[in-house]
């Protein structure tokens, strides 16, 4: 079979197992990392084929959605690949890749190996920053029960993977993952677009926290209605 049409194949296969879930771990999700993988590949010399399958399959069997578990997606895509006849060197490859892209925790080093995995992690972690990043994140905060934000808990930064399991509120993301993803990208024009997201997430958080203030300090409400209204 050719490449092109194994990776027909693929999206639909992932698109039939992901759509419509309501956690920011959907089809679109993995249809804009295969997008953004493609748009990294123009820049680096990588095998697109390799790329591409891992991007479309890294989410397919999730470990936070498997009590942890980082094998149960690897052995899924294995078992499709090889109904495609997918090369076995291909297949190791993207399950290579599958297994070790996940963000784990801050001390938790998740290193890629080679080219291709590097640009599948870039893609995966630019749907993880910025405008859609944002929305992907309250969305599983809403699917796991999470509080939007929680006054009385401090933002801490998570250091291990136990850790970094723990229920925390939303807006802690921000601050055990999100803040810290444009220091970790691999590829140059990924560290480019991380920085235009990193930023809107900043301006977003200030905005947030400005409306949090407003909303349990009287004196400042009245301090920043007149700020509001000043400059306004
Ligand atoms: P990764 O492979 O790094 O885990 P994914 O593509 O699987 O990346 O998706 C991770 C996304 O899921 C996060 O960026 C965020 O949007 C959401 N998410 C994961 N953990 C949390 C959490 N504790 N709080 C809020 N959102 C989370
Ligand atoms: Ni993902």
């Amino acid at each position: 079979m050719c490449n092109k049409i194994i990776i027909e194949q693929t999206a639909t296969f992932v698109r039939s197992r992901m759509y419509g879930e309501s956690s920011g771990h959907d089809w679109w999700h993995a249809e804009r990392v295969w997008k953004n993988a493609l748009y990294l590949c123009r820049y680096e010399q990588a095998d697109t084929f390799t790329v591409q399958l891992a991007a479309l399959l890294h989410d397919i069997a999730d470990w936070k959605f498997h009590n942890g578990d980082s094998e149960v997606g690897p052995s899924v895509a294995r078992e499709f690949l090889n109904t495609q006849k997918v090369e076995n060197t291909i297949i190791d490859h993207v399950c290579e890749i599958m297994r070790t892209m996940s963000f784990k925790g801050e001390g938790v080093p998740s290193p890629m190996r080679t080219i291709e995995g590097k640009i599948v992690q870039d893609a995966d972690r630019l749907d993880a920053m910025g405008a859609i990043g944002i929305a992907r994140t309250f969305a599983f905060g809403g699917q796991t029960n999470r509080e939007i934000y929680n006054p009385d808990v401090a933002p801490i930064k998570n250091a291990t993977t136990e850790q970094y399991k723990k229920k925390g509120h939303s807006i802690n993301h921000f601050y055990e993952k999100l803040f810290l993803l444009k220091d970790l990208m691999n590829t140059t024009t990924g560290r480019k677009l991380a920085e235009e997201r990193h930023a809107f997430m900043e301006l977003y958080l200030e905005a947030f926290f400005k409306e949090v203030t407003m909303a349990i300090d009287s004196d400042n409400l009245r301090v920043l209605q007149k700020t509001v209204g000043e400059v306004y």
